[in-house]
Order: C-alpha cells, then structure tokens, then sequence
C-alpha cells in the first residue's frame, strides 16, 4: 500500500510510501507561489492514482495556535515571540512533520535528516516566480479567500501579503544547483515556462515531474457529457455497442444547439470508439477525436444483460460488485479501479488541453469527474452522471466549479443505488429532476472540493 502526507511550514511537504519506502514530497517557495495550489492539485492527482495522499499545511497549524492574525509583522525573523510561537507549533506536530528552523536552508537540513531517520525518500518541488504579475494574480485569486483576511479590505490585505512576502525574502534561498546537488527536487520556473529536474530517484517521482510538466493554470471549461440514449439504455441493458434511440438523436442535436450557444473558442471534441458516442458528437459538424481509453466499462460475462438478469443468473457476481464497486472486476471485463488507469493519459491529456468537450459513458464520466472533484473510491462508482445532462467544469481557486445543463430531452435513469440506500424509485426519480434543475444547488455540492465553502 501507498501512503502519503503533505505538510508546510512556508514548505509544504507530502509523502508516499511506494514499495515500502516513504516518500515527502515537500514544497519550497515563497508565498503566493502557487505551493498550495500545487500541493492539493498532486494531492488529488496522486489518490486519484490510488496512491492515499495527505496534505499538511503548517499554516493551518499556525492559525490554530494564533486564532486571530493582525499582519506581516508576525513572520519577522526579529520577531521573538512569534517565532518561539512558531516553532512550538512545529514541535507539536513533530510527529507528522519535522521541526521548523528560522531559515529555510536549515529546514531543508532539518527536513532531509529526520526522512533518513525515518527511512523516507524526500523528492523537493520549488516555484519560482519574479513576475509581479503573476504574484498579484495569484494574491488576488487565493489570499482574499484566507482566513487571516476575512473581513479586511482589499488594498489593505494585499499590501499587508506584500510585506510578508518581504519578511520571508529576507531568509529565502534557492535550491542550489551546485550545493544540492545531490537532492532530489524539480525547479518550476514562472508557472511553468522552464523546469530544471534532478535526480528522479524512482517511478513515483518521474510521475511526479511528468504530472507538474503537464498542468497549466490558463482559464479553461471542460464538458462532460454521456452519448444521447441509446437502444440499449431504453432496454435496461448494460454495455453493448448500440447506436442512438430517437430520443438520443434529439439529445444529439440539443448538445450542438447547446454548445454553439456557449460560444467556446477553440472547443476540441473527444468520443470513445462506440457507435454512441460517435454519432452524438456527429450531430455537432466539429471535427472530433476518438479514443479508445474513453470506451465504457467493460462488463465482460455481463455484457448486454440487464442488472435483473445478471442478480437471477450470476447472483454471486452481483453480489460482489455490490460489496466492493469500485474495485470489483467482471469476469473477463473490468473494474472501476482498472477504468480508472485506463483514463490517466486521457487525464494528462485534459490537462494539457484548454476548452474540450468530452462525449463518454456513466462509468467513465464518473472517474473522471471523481479525479475533478477529488472523490474518493468509495464515492465514485455511485456519482450521479445522468443522460442529457451537461456538466461543465470550471477551475477556481484550488477547486472546481460544476455547473449542470439538464437539455430538455427525456431520458431512461441508468443509476442504480448503492445498495442500503433504501430510496423509494419515485422519490430518486424527483431528486434526479430536482438535482439536474437546480444548478445552484449541485454547484454548492461540488465546490466543496474548494475546500472554502
Ligand atoms: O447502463 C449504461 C452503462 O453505461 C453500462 O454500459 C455500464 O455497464 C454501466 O452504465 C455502468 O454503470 P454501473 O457501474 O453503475 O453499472
């Protein structure tokens, strides 16, 4: 098993145990670098992976022990008080993250040490970035939002965040490229116009740099979307390569009216290999990209059986997939867990992209709506991904907006509950409608994953 944590103490730190051997992934920079954006961004990355991660902020710590922040002045390094303060907060939480030091170089000392007591690796990722753009973007976006300024005006909060930044420059320094050079640590220069890597110890880490050269922070909407019904969803049966039901045709015209009316610049339009799919994103008149990693869950032996018939002729089968969704495998067929690993180069690719529709199936619009709004694997397989139901995502803050367009056009109900979920069908149908019709609602459901709602 893997296991991972992340902490910060204007470092932040995570960690993964891969093979038996921990890793701390510790971030370095100076503040509004981007260093928590970073961290929940891998951190969601990495457990979407199925690799358990944990982040650690010592900030957080620091609010605790300090309940109400005044201003900049606390992080003077000629302030005695405040610095005793600090490093009794770090000391009690020496148990998940090593001791603070006033200067960082000896943090990173401090940090190095106490992993080779543990036996961890430590891989280190620093942001650097000069561009007072950049850095006032990145105050305005995530620092308002902070609890240290709540209720405090805007100019005010900024100038006191640049005086912050002061305090910390005054002890900053870089990860030398001579004098360290035997760390393992990746450079991200000016949100990632350059990088400098070295030393990649292992796997982990490589997926580590390949992930963090992928990601960009250009405002973008990604579209998920399932094909219109097909003949097979109006029989009740899973899987299958059916082509549209009338019903889904008009689904397929309403999501190009739809899409037109967005008025997307540069939209890119993705479908699996399934008749579905493809000839949903026909209706469109976009050229559009097949993949094959989008295709529907495999349900092998249970292919084109209708959930009925597989709990009357492989009661055993159905039983097990009820135990254990996520990481239950048709015979000859697929688990979710294996779904998910089939859609990370779909992932990376997302994330390099910018505007992109995504034509797919329930399943896998699941796991990759899960990967967005950071749910766990127990959560996945039962989120709600109705036919003709758009969703669009939207990157905020350290989360992700979700705004759902139910198009009008009728459609069967795929979702089967969890079961336990003891829902008089009638009533899920109602919350079905209520859910796909209040978009406010589903958008104070989503964002949690903000983390500020
Ligand atoms: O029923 C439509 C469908 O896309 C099937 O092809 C697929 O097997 C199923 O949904 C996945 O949903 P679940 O995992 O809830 O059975």
């Amino acid at each position: 098993r893997h296991n991972l944590n992340i902490s910060s103490i204007q470092i932040f730190m995570l960690s993964v145990t891969f093979c038996n051997s921990p890793t701390m992934i510790v971030m370095v920079g100076l503040p509004a670098r981007g260093k928590t954006y970073i961290s929940k961004k891998l951190t969601r990355y990495l457990n979407w992976i199925g690799v358990p991660t944990k982040m650690f902020n010592v900030g957080q710590y620091r609010r605790e022990a300090v309940k109400i922040y005044k201003n900049f002045e606390f992080f003077k390094t000629d302030n005695e008080e405040a610095m005793r303060i600090q490093q009794n907060i770090t000391q009690n939480i020496s148990n998940e993250s090593p001791k603070t030091q006033s200067h960082n170089l000896e943090r990173r000392a401090v940090i190095n040490s106490f992993a080779k007591e543990k036996g961890y690796k430590v891989f280190f990722v620093e942001s650097i970035c000069d561009d007072p753009e950049i850095i006032a973007e990145n105050i305005k976006q995530v620092k308002f939002g902070s609890p240290d300024y709540v209720d405090r005006d805007i100019d005010d909060a900024m100038e006191d965040f640049v005086q912050r930044i002061e305090c910390y420059k005054a002890n900053y320094k870089s990860i030398d490229d001579e004098k360290d050079r035997k760390l393992s640590y990746i450079k991200i220069f000016d949100v990632g116009s350059r990088y400098l890597v070295n030393r990649v110890q292992d796997h982990i880490q490589s997926r580590i740099v390949y992930y963090l050269m992928n990601i960009h922070v250009t405002p973008r909407s990604i579209y998920l979307s399932r094909h219109g019904e097909s003949e097979l969803n109006l029989l009740g049966r899973i899987g299958g390569d059916s082509g549209l039901s009338p019903r889904g045709q008009k689904y397929a015209n309403a999501l190009a009216t739809f899409i037109k009316g967005q008025k997307i610049s540069d939209l890119k339009v993705w479908t699996s290999h399934m008749k579905r799919t493809i000839q949903t994103a026909e209706a469109l008149g976009v050229p559009y990209e097949q993949w094959k990693a989008l295709n529907e869950i495999d349900a092998g032996v249970c292919e084109e059986l209708t959930y009925e018939e597989i709990q009357e002729n492989l009661p055993e089968e159905f039983a097990l997939r009820d135990q254990d969704k996520y990481r239950y495998r048709y015979p000859k067929g697929e688990s979710y867990e294996d779904l998910v690993h089939r859609l990370e180069p779909v992932i990376m690719e997302l994330e390099r992209q910018e505007n992109v529709l995504v034509v797919c199936h329930q399943a896998v619009m699941r796991c990759l709506l899960a990967y967005f709004l950071d749910k766990p694997a127990d959560e996945l397989p039962y989120l709600r991904c109705p036919l003709h139901t758009v969703l669009k995502l939207t990157p905020i803050a350290y989360g992700c907006k979700v705004e759902p367009f139910f198009l009008n056009i009728e459609a069967v109900n795929t979702h089967r509950e969890r079961p336990g979920v003891s829902f008089h069908k009638h009533t899920s149908v109602i919350i079905d409608t209520y859910l796909c019709q209040l978009s406010a609602l589903w958008d104070v459901a989503y964002c949690a994953s903000d983390g500020r709602q």
